[in-house]
């Protein structure tokens, strides 16, 4: 597939009641869809397939060196295979660990109460996804990394077009190249910045180890503001508006004791990844279903994570599950670094906001997000409080 051919469309959850009964369906000649949860865990576990890179455009080809969007994603965490990923996942991984997200949990805090305190003072009803749900990962993935807070809106803008790319329209690569462009130079400008004068942040550490290129370095904070904004802010989307339909779950939220399982369920019921996208390595035999070198395997874990066999009465919100391990931070090597990050932001900022505005209510209709293979809400109006009770 190049650039210009339109890409694979997300189904999303399978409806209730119509699970698919083959864990494996044939999309096309070379595009399958995983949707049985005990498949899915095993592909992604194993070393029969690799991320999908080359479902975005043909690496073979001298094409592909013309794209700086593309050069970027050669060097991310994700797209790089043995031995290299090791090395870069090592030098990212100690900041994100359980212990990090504990002693990360002050900075957390101080975020989401500015960001109330903003909320608070400046309307009657908000759009949640971009005034909080996106601010909040931005700004905590920032401080680590270093960006100073008057960039930060751009940067994020510019990563998002970034991740646009997978539209593989001409309009959205082009523009996707020029932000690659740009979000190259300012790093660039940041490493040598932090080589000058280090400072207490992921990218002084990162130069000052010397283990990565400044191509890697690169590569890997775009790679960080990527999966640390859109992932946590479109799940936040989606847990604010179940925790205004279903009292349930927000009261569940609520209490200390069960912030967690549930914030769990609800990344089951919502993975903000919807699609895991993969290459096969080789020919793979699965009962029936021969998937060809290269074929391109979409774990559909928005499906799977719904799977009757390993969740029963899936579309239930069930917090209480025993094991509940979805497959919302995937598994295996690309296992999600920043798991415990994640799930300390929305464990943090949902029971603050519902506690902040008791009387939240829709204001209309919450726009789905429109992407390939990521799912939440692109707009979530909010009335926080009726005028009169200011
Ligand atoms: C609710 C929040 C999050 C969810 C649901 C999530 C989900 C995922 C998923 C599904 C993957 C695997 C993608 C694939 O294999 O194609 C992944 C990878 C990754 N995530 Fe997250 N993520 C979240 C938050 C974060 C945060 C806050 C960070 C920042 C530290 C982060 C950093 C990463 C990294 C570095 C990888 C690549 C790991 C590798 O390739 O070895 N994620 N994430």
């Amino acid at each position: 597939m190049k650039p210009g051919d339109v890409a694979m469309r997300g189904s999303g959850t399978a409806p209730a009641g119509r699970f698919p009964a083959r864990p494996i369906q044939v999309v096309g000649e070379a595009h399958f869809r995983v949707t049985g949860f005990e498949l899915a865990t095993d592909l992604l576990r194993g070393a029969r397939l690799r991320p999908g890179i080359t479902g975005l455009a043909d690496r073979e080809t001298a094409e592909w060196a013309r794209y700086p969007v593309f050069r970027l994603f050669e060097d991310m965490i994700l797209f790089v295979g043995p031995p290299r990923h090791s090395v870069i996942r090592s030098r990212l991984h100690s900041w994100f660990t359980p212990a990090a997200a504990g002693e990360l949990q002050a900075l957390i805090d101080r975020v989401c109460d500015r960001i109330l305190a903003t909320v608070r003072t400046t309307a009657d009803v908000i759009d949640f996804a971009a005034t909080v749900a996106h601010v909040l990962p931005l700004e905590v993935i920032s401080e680590l990394i270093g960006i100073p807070a008057p960039d930060r809106p751009k940067i994020a803008k510019r990563a998002d077009m970034v991740v646009q790319a997978m539209w593989h329209t001409v309009t959205e690569v082009n523009r996707a190249n020029g932000a690659a462009v740009l979000l190259d130079r300012y790093f660039r400008q940041l490493i040598a910045a932090r080589r000058a004068a280090p400072a207490a942040d992921l990218t002084s550490e990162l130069v000052a180890d010397g283990s990565l290129s400044d191509d890697e370095i690169i590569a890997s904070l775009v790679f960080l503001v990527i999966a640390a904004t859109f992932t946590t802010g479109d799940f936040l989307t989606s847990a604010m508006v179940m925790a205004v339909r279903n009292q349930e779950f927000r009261r569940r939220v609520l209490d200390g004791n069960t912030v967690a399982a549930s914030v769990e369920e609800a990344l089951r019921l919502h993975p903000p990844i919807a699609h895991i996208i993969r290459n096969a390595e080789e020919r793979i035999e699965l009962g029936s279903v021969v998937v060809p070198a290269g074929a391109l395997i979409d774990v559909d874990v928005a499906a799977a994570n719904r799977d009757p066999a390993q969740f029963p009465r899936p579309d239930e919100f069930r917090p209480d599950r025993v094991p509940n391990r979805s497959l919302s931070f995937s598994l295996g090597a690309h296992y999600c670094c920043g798991w415990a990050l994640g799930r300390a932001e929305a464990e943090t900022l949902l029971p603050k906001f519902l506690r902040a505005f008791p009387d939240i209510r829709l204001a209309g209709e919450p726009l789905p997000k429109r992407h390939p293979f990521q799912q939440g809400f692109q707009r979530v109006s909010l009335v926080l409080r009726e005028a009169d009770a200011r």
